[in-house]
């Protein structure tokens, strides 16, 4: 039966009604099962696999690949236990690998492990597609749209076509979209990776990651890279996972409705530069971005004025935790700047919308920005 995303979330990964078993199994705690004779599978020791992994791994296929049937999905420990598993177990000594310059701050952490074992890496800008112009000869191309924290957007459709033309592997962090906003197994990527401590459960209570492809050779290479190092979920973690996706549709939709108020009302703000939203209309990416988003995210990117008036408008909000992450129910933002390692302004600030009702965050943030501005509300 075809059905629309928010019946497909709530249903996600769940078994065949049992009388007298609940909807969803709780989570298994297992380091081993009962094992007498041959060591066949499905369950065998807890490092390989577990019954709460399996379900989370069906759920999360279906979201980013509806209707599809083959597709395999792993869950790790974190998105950068995703991340580094694809990356680490696909490429060797002597290919190339090509990342986006402008991604999620722990990727110059992977270059380097990947360089140290003889990988060549080469970057380039998200916006404009620029990693077309390095592709040639590579393995491997490494592609996150929307970009964290610049919220840059590529076009994933033409950079896999090229990639796939001069041979190469395309995964794509969709950790920013979530598969409710974007598919890129749909769009031709190779692997859809994300962080699922993020959008996809959304209550900023645990970290998860996935990988989901369509090749069967590529996920047992993914696979067997979580068994060797061992970054596998906790079932606590999985199930949490698991049942958070029921909400997914109705979290993602409010943090849109969120995010896009909040990136309109900063347009009419004089001390506001640099405004990054995909959803927004005048967005520079806003044209491909409309072509494989259905959603455009939770997250906001601006700058003010400098540093310390960053600092006041974040002291001075009430709805919006100071906080790193982004993606969950209650609103939070953070000055991009204080960690290092991000090409940003000492202003920059990176907003992310949660699921309070759109005035009142509206007003929060207006509030905030007249009170850092040194006006009284
Ligand atoms: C785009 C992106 N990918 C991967 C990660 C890593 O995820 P995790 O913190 O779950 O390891 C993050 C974390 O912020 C991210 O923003």
């Amino acid at each position: 039966m075809s059905t629309g995303e928010g019946t497909r979330a709530v249903r996600a990964g769940l078994p065949k009604a049992r009388k007298h078993e609940p909807a969803l199994p709780g989570p298994a705690f297992a380091a081993h099962y009962h094992l007498p004779g041959e060591p066949t599978g499905p369950y065998t020791y807890g490092r390989d696999s577990n019954p709460t992994w399996t379900l989370l791994e069906q759920a999360v296929g279906e979201l980013e690949a509806p209707g599809e049937t083959g597709v395999e999905t792993v869950v790790l420990a974190s998105g950068m236990a995703a991340v580094s598993a694809v990356l680490l177990s696909q490429v060797g000594a002597g290919d190339a690998v090509v990342l986006p310059d402008d991604g999620y701050q722990a990727l110059p952490l992977v270059r380097e492990r990947l360089e140290d074992y003889g990988v060549e890496v080469r970057t380039a800008p998200t916006g404009g597609d620029a990693q077309l112009s390095v592709l040639d000869g590579a393995k491997l191309l490494w592609i996150e749209t929307p970009s964290n924290p610049g919220l840059d957007v590529c076009d994933v459709r033409r950079l896999a076509d090229a990639a796939h033309a001069r041979g190469a592997l395309v995964a794509v962090d969709n950790t920013l979209a979530t598969p409710l906003g974007q598919r890129p197994l749909a769009l031709g990527a190779d692997f859809a990776v994300a962080s699922a401590t993020k959008g996809l459960t959304g209550h900023g209570d645990l970290l998860l990651g996935y990988v989901v492809c369509r090749d069967a050779e590529l996920a047992a290479r993914v696979r067997q890279w979580r068994k060797v190092v061992g970054a596998i979920p906790g079932p606590m973690e999985a199930w949490l996972a698991h049942r958070s996706l029921a909400t997914l549709q109705l979290r993602s939709d409010r943090q849109c409705a969120n995010a896009l108020a909040l990136a309109r009302t900063l347009a009419g703000r004089a001390e506001v530069t640099g405004l990054r939203y995909p959803g927004l209309p005048e967005d520079p990416a806003h044209a491909v971005a409309s072509q494989q988003m259905r959603r455009f995210g939770s997250v906001v990117s601006f700058e003010l004025p400098g540093r310390d008036h960053a600092e006041r408008f974040l002291a001075q909000a009430r709805l919006v935790d100071d906080a790193t992450s982004f993606g969950g129910v209650r609103s939070s933002a953070e000055r991009r700047g204080r960690w290092g390692g991000d090409a940003v302004a000492e202003g920059f600030i990176r907003f992310s919308a949660g699921v309070e009702d759109t005035d009142d965050l509206v007003a929060d943030m207006l509030r905030a920005l007249d009170a850092a501005a040194g006006r009284d509300a």
